[in-house]
């Protein structure tokens, strides 16, 4: 279906800042690892949901590099939910033709959880239908760290050029994303108004929706919501309204990726 007039197409890609576990169960007197598993149900509904939808990428921010600094019986907790998660959707993940993918330093992660996200990742890499990125152990500054010293060292071994770095796109092939488009959407639950340290260069044109609710709670209609205000809105990328909406020679349209910036 072609969509309504003004309206933009569907989010190709949407990514989520998934907040407020934490919250939700202090809320019911319970402890904070009650409301991660809480926090897992609502990732299958939500990535359910996306895929109705006609979302074909969907990225979840689900540990960062800062988040480290918690109680370790916490971080033990959350590692021990993304195997058990992995475990029971590998499946699912193959039946519905959804590749996995991550983002972050994996290398990092604890023994079982890398290995059981490898093993979904391999198990899942022929699948053509939708992308589940699961950033993990991921910073945005990390990430650009990295990219810096790959190129650095590519360019030392004579597998990189210097002047690749003369645009973004060059530098770009370095990041963690290098092989995904940037998100169209990024949503951050809990009330929260910032992005801590999520993919904050790939995100330079995203639209953002910040939604009261806790992530335990956010489900099929908070996402049609988020993606509903998104389609409203006019996405402009430096360019005037008048030139957007009548597009002239030479200039793409709103519903075309962004000119080349560097
Ligand atoms: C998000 O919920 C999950 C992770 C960061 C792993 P929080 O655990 O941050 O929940 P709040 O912010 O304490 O409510
Ligand atoms: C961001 O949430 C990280 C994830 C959602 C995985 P946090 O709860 O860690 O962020 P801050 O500390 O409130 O900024
Ligand atoms: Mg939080």
């Amino acid at each position: 279906m072609s969509p309504a007039p003004n309206l933009l197409p569907m989010p190709a890609h949407v990514a989520i800042i998934m907040d407020g576990n934490g919250r939700w169960a202090r809320q019911r007197g319970l402890p904070r690892l009650e409301g991660h598993r809480r926090g897992v149900e609502s990732v299958r509904t939500v990535t359910h949901a996306a895929r109705a939808l006609g979302i074909r990428m969907l990225t979840l921010y689900a540990f960062s590099v800062e988040n480290w600094r918690r109680p370790e019986e916490e971080v033990g907790g959350l590692m021990a939910l993304l195997e058990t998660f992995l475990a029971l959707e590998k499946a699912g993940m193959i039946r519905d033709q959804v590749r996995l993918r991550a983002i972050g330093r994996i290398d990092a992660l604890p023994p079982r959880a890398r290995s059981a996200l490898l093993d979904t990742i391999a198990a899942t890499a022929h699948c053509t239908g939708h992308t589940l990125v699961l950033a993990l152990n991921y910073g945005a500054r990390t990430e650009v760290l990295d990219a810096a010293r790959a190129f650095a060292a590519g360019v030392a071994a004579g597998t990189a050029r210097l002047e690749d770095a003369d645009t973004w796109e060059g530098f770009a092939r370095h990041l963690y994303t290098h092989d995904l488009p940037d998100p169209d959407l990024v949503i951050r639950t809990s009330g929260e108004t910032r992005l801590s340290n999520f993919l904050l260069v790939q995100s330079a044109y995203a639209e953002f929706v910040f939604s009261p609710v806790l992530w335990p709670e956010f489900g099929r209609a908070e996402l049609e919501s988020a993606v509903n205000d998104y389609r409203r809105r006019e996405r402009r990328y430096g360019l005037t309204g008048e030139q957007v909406s009548h597009p002239g020679p030479g200039i793409s349209s709103q519903t075309e990726p962004a000119p080349a910036i560097i």
